[in-house]
């Protein structure tokens, strides 16, 4: 029996796992600049904490959770997100944040949604995402995007562009869903079953469908934005007008709700024309009541995830993929017994020295052994022959330009290596 991973899974082999590994690195440096501290959570969580967060009609909790019982007969799911987890974990540890003006958590990780695995839509996927929570100024929906605009400008993506709407809150929201639905009304029937069913249960869903027949009757929509409340549209101003102080280049979609119910007020995402379909690359917003529905003091907050396999097909696509650093420094090539544990130690010098290297664990024959640090990349190769053992020497290969170079000891052959 021959297993492969699970379908909408893939292994990130060495080079790809350095590059997520950089990637991540890149943008944490930029979060940690905006005084985010980095909070890591259990993958999986009690079911009902997704289904009331994510909201009970959306497609992720509708059909795509991994959802299982434990031998002690709980509901888990593994994590379709990670902003219902932070809350969470926000509320259950209350003390050690309840007295910061706004508390800002960062997590990377995977996460985990049952979809039709396509290019760049996978089943287990990787998030870096930010959560902001405890204030209400708008100037927090700008200072996170522009975070996020900054991230990928340090990756080298210079031209991102936010696309941004607002959803409304308790007051303005069924204004919006019943303007949608007046609208909606006349042409329900020529939708998908999906959109059928939102109609009746949750309105605005109907905006983030992605069937192309359903798209094209969206063009007419009426603007959610000439439904806001005032709170909300002076919200929503301010947020556009600050956005356009820090030169963070955006356009309004109007249709924009995204897919998750938490969201009031801000949303956005950043688009790749590069991606095809799944072309999000981030995708965000405000969510003032979330914490409240999860049990706490009504909180507000704002956030967003980058989804790291889509952006780092955008890196590649861009040719602004990092440097990856797999080659080692040195090969240590050791055949007679005796030479062998001499090779070995030395290379416990060359490691407190801050030396990659490798060892021939094959020991067929010098000329092989080359051939396996050639394999690795390695920068030189150590030798210790019969002729060194005799000669109490060590013979240092440079593999790039084949000259070979005797040394009395190990000080003089790390000196040569460092250059
Ligand atoms: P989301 O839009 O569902 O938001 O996901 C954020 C990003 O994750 C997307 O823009 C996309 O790049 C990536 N992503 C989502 N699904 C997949 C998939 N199946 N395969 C590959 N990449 C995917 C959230 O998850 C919210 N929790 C973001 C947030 C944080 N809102 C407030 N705080």
């Amino acid at each position: 029996m021959k297993y492969n991973s699970p379908r909408g899974t893939r292994d990130l082999l060495p080079v790809e796992s350095v590059i997520f590994r950089k990637t991540v690195d890149k943008i944490l440096h930029i979060f940690k600049l905006f005084n985010y501290q980095e909070i890591t959570t259990p993958i999986f969580e009690s079911s009902g904490l997704f289904e009331r967060a994510v909201g009970e009609t959306t497609d992720i909790v509708e059909k795509e959770m991994y959802t299982f019982k434990d031998k002690g007969d709980r509901l888990l799911t593994l994590r379709p997100e990670g902003t219902a987890s932070i809350v969470r974990a926000y509320l259950e540890h209350l003390s050690e944040f309840q007295k910061q003006q706004v508390t800002k958590l960062t997590y990377v990780g995977p996460m985990f949604r049952y979809e039709r695995p396509q290019t760049g839509r996978y089943r287990q996927f990787y998030q870096i995402g930010v959560e902001a929570i405890g204030s209400i100024s708008p100037l927090v929906d700008v200072e996170t995007m522009l975070m996020g605009i900054h991230a990928l400008a340090s990756l080298g993506i210079g031209n991102a562009e936010i696309a941004i709407n607002s959803v409304g809150c308790d007051v303005c929201r069924p204004v919006i869903r019943e303007q949608l639905k007046e609208f909606v009304g006349s042409i329900v029937n020529d939708l998908c079953p999906d959109c059928q069913n939102r109609y009746e249960n949750n309105p605005l869903r109907i905006l983030d469908c992605k069937e192309p027949k359903c798209q094209t009757y969206f063009m007419g929509m009426p603007s959610m934005s000439k439904a806001l409340c005032k709170e909300c549209n002076d919200h929503f101003i301010t947020v556009l007008d600050q956005l356009d102080e820090n030169n963070i280049p955006f356009v309004v979609d109007p249709n924009l709700v995204r897919g998750l119910d938490y969201y009031t007020k801000t949303v956005f995402e950043i688009r790749s024309s590069l991606l095809g379909a799944q072309n999000a690359i981030c995708g965000g917003g405000r969510y003032d009541n979330l914490i409240g529905e999860l049990g706490g003091r009504k909180t507000p907050a704002f956030g967003f995830a980058i989804g790291l396999d889509r952006l780092i097909m955008v890196l590649e696509q861009l040719k602004l993929l990092p440097e990856t650093d797999l080659d080692i420094d040195v090969f240590c090539i050791g055949i007679e017994t005796e030479a062998q544990n001499k090779v070995f130690q030395i290379m416990n010098t060359l490691r407190k020295n801050d030396i990659k290297c490798e060892y021939y664990f094959k020991r067929n024959s010098i000329g092989d052994g080359i051939k396996q640090g050639l394999l690795f990349k390695a920068k030189f190769a150590i030798i210790l022959g019969e002729e060194e053992l005799e000669n109490k020497t060590i013979t240092l290969k440079d593999l790039t330009n084949k000259r070979q170079s005797s040394f009395n000891n190990i000080e003089e052959v790390i000196r040569a290596i460092k250059g």
